[in-house]
């Protein structure tokens, strides 16, 4: 059996998951997230884990996965409502990406209902807390 390379990438505060406005974003570490998703997808991928708070960074990283990853699942965080260059990164790379959030941006408020980075991605995800992560992989998988 082939497994997929895929990585998982989370924007600025994601490390806070767990601790950080637990009514919005639950109750579950980053830790304990990404292990749950590496479990669940034991046997079609092998998955990379990346999270920064800094923009370039984060670039960098998409950057680095020409070549070694099939698939990329990325919550931007508010990066999601700014970044152009994420946006252009993921374009610049030809790698499919579904772009995931824990919470419904679009029950949010204003400045959140937008996302820049989905223009770049095959679909978004989001409102389902840290379940919006295995969706956002079972919606790669046909993809790569
Ligand atoms: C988020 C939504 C963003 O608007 C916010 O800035 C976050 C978390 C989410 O997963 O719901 O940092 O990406």
């Amino acid at each position: 059996v082939i497994k997929h390379a895929l990585a998982v990438i989370n924007g600025p505060n994601l490390n806070l998951l767990g601790l950080r406005e637990p009514h919005l974003y639950g109750n579950k570490t980053l830790a304990i997230i990404c292990a749950d998703l590496q479990q669940e997808f034991i046997s079609q991928a092998e998955l990379t884990f990346f999270q920064s708070n800094h923009e370039g960074a984060i670039i960098d990283f998409i950057h680095a996965c020409l070549g070694k990853v099939s698939g990329m699942v990325i919550n931007p965080g508010a990066y999601a409502h700014t970044s152009i260059a994420i946006r252009d990164a993921i374009a610049a790379t030809a790698i499919p990406c579904v772009e995931v959030h824990l919470s419904n941006i679009f029950a949010r408020e204003n400045f959140r209902q937008e996302s820049i980075v989905a223009s770049s991605c095959l679909g978004l995800i989001c409102g389902f807390g840290a379940q919006s992560y295995s969706l956002g992989v079972r919606a790669l998988l046909p993809h790569i």
